[in-house]
């Protein structure tokens, strides 16, 4: 028989797991110890946007008309224990609060909840983002805390799907990595990925430390490749070069790879800021902290940028952001997303705000959480009424309703057409043909 599954914390990890797991044909209960978010999973909807996701729900949630019927909620840890051969825990691991070491008390405290009422065999399986060591301490306290003792085991399984790709990536992951002690629960996990396996995708079997470092690696190395471009961006400012030139070129070589090349205000989210930071935590409590010092200044080159992009608007407001109107098209951390965690475009909206510019924002999708976050901002319902009477107009989140604007139609509303790419996503000769200055980070002025 299928072994079943659990879920343990439904936000986006969870949920979306949740949803594939039962899209792959297992019986899913996921729970959360947030009874809003339970009332709103079991109607089906989701607390944030995911293209895709709650088409899934849908399909599969008991109770939903027409649904499968295999994935249901609770908030009930005995209930879970009882259910599930392969407990996946999905809560999340944020920065502590004013360092940059990794918050572990989620981690910890499901773990603690679920061990207590382990009576049957289980595999326990950690999917959040923790520190390299995590895992040995974890298998520990879980003999320690299980009931079923040596019948419950614990294996390693990082996630690295992609906010806007939820969906797509976990049901078609690029690989699948397990950290695992015994073969049975090896066994178990093959058992469940059989369907991504059999479609092609690589089964990476490996112990507990490497399977938590390779999340923290492929985010660090992501990190690095974007970091690495905004330093290329700053020095063709410097010698009038073209970054996206030099990007494409560089990018055609297969070692280097054409993703992630793309200069502009940076990387944000709730992932690679966050991970990269509790990196070099970690790296400096295990003692090797010189291996990691090259992060430091991949976060710092990525705050930096962040800081041109408000000089950049200084500049074209003269110098002065008082009584200037800036209008600022993007909030959310990139498009396809409402996720606003550590966004570079609403950081560099709230810079000019507390440097006295009067800014209003408008994304497609992230204005209700950019709001909650910083409600002092102005905000509009639309594109055309955020850039109205704008000294300056910054494209900051690269949506696809950006790229469709109508440069001319924005050129009749704004107080002057200055516009500043901080995407490089933009046509640059479509809005200056429009009578507009068009500003690329990166790129050449003319
Ligand atoms: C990331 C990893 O990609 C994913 O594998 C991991 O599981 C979680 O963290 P995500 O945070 O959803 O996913 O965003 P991603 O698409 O990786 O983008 C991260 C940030 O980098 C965004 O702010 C994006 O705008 C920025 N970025 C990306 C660039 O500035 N330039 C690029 O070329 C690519």
């Amino acid at each position: 028989m299928a072994p079943k599954l659990t879920v343990i914390g439904t936000g986006y990890l969870g949920a979306t797991h949740a949803a594939a797991m039962a899209e792959l044909g297992f019986e899913v209960l996921a729970l959360d110890v947030v009874p809003e978010k339970i009332e709103l999973l079991t109607a089906g909807r989701v607390p944030m946007y995911e293209p895709g996701l709650e088409e899934l729900l849908a399909k599969h949630v008991a109770g939903i008309e027409g649904s499968t019927g295999r994935l249901r909620f609770t908030m009930d840890y005995a209930e879970v224990a009882e259910f599930g051969d392969v407990h996946f825990v999905c809560v999340n691991t944020p920065q502590k609060h004013g360092e940059y070491g990794c918050d572990m008390s989620f981690v910890d405290a499901a773990m603690e909840s679920l061990g207590k009422h382990l009576t049957r065999p289980a595999l326990v399986v950690g999917k959040s983002t923790v520190p390299v060591g995590s895992a040995d301490r974890l298998a520990a306290r879980l003999a320690e805390l299980a009931p079923a003792g040596e019948g419950v085991e614990l294996a390693w399984n990082p996630e690295f799907l992609r906010e806007g790709f939820a969906v797509q990536d976990t049901l078609h992951p690029d690989r699948i990595v397990v950290g695992v002690r015994g073969e049975r629960a090896e066994a178990l996990l093959r058992e469940v990925y059989a369907t991504p396996v059999a479609e092609g995708t690589p089964f990476v079997v490996t112990d507990y430390p490497t399977s938590e470092l390779v999340k923290t690696a492929a985010n660090s190395f992501l990190a690095t490749k974007i970091s690495f471009i905004n330093a290329m961006a700053e020095i063709c400012e410097a010698a009038g070069g073209d970054v996206a030139k030099l990007a494409e070129a560089i990018g055609y070589d297969e070692r280097i790879g054409a993703k992630f090349l793309r200069a502009g205000v940076g990387f944000g989210g709730g992932c690679l800021p966050k991970d990269i930071r509790a990196f070099m935590a970690r790296a400096g409590e295990l003692g090797v902290d010189q291996a990691l010092t090259f992060l430091r200044e991949v976060d710092s080159i990525n705050m930096r940028q962040r800081g041109q992009a408000v000089e950049l608007a200084r500049e074209a407001c003269g110098g002065d952001f008082l009584g200037k109107r800036i209008g600022v098209l993007g909030a959310a951390f990139k498009p396809d997303s409402d996720d606003v965690r550590d966004s570079p475009a609403l950081n560099v909206a709230g810079q000019i705000h507390l440097q006295g510019g009067q800014v209003t924002v408008y994304d497609p999708k992230g204005m209700a959480n950019a709001r909650r976050v910083f409600p002092t901002l102005g905000y509009a319902e639309s594109a055309l009424e955020a850039v109205r009477g704008a000294d300056v107009v910054l494209h900051l989140t690269e949506w696809r309703e950006f790229r469709e604007l109508d440069a001319a139609e924005l050129g009749r509303v704004v107080s002057r057409r200055q516009l500043i790419d901080g995407r490089n996503a933009l046509d640059g000769s479509v809005w200056r043909a429009a009578g507009w200055t068009y500003r690329a980070m990166g790129r050449p002025r003319a």
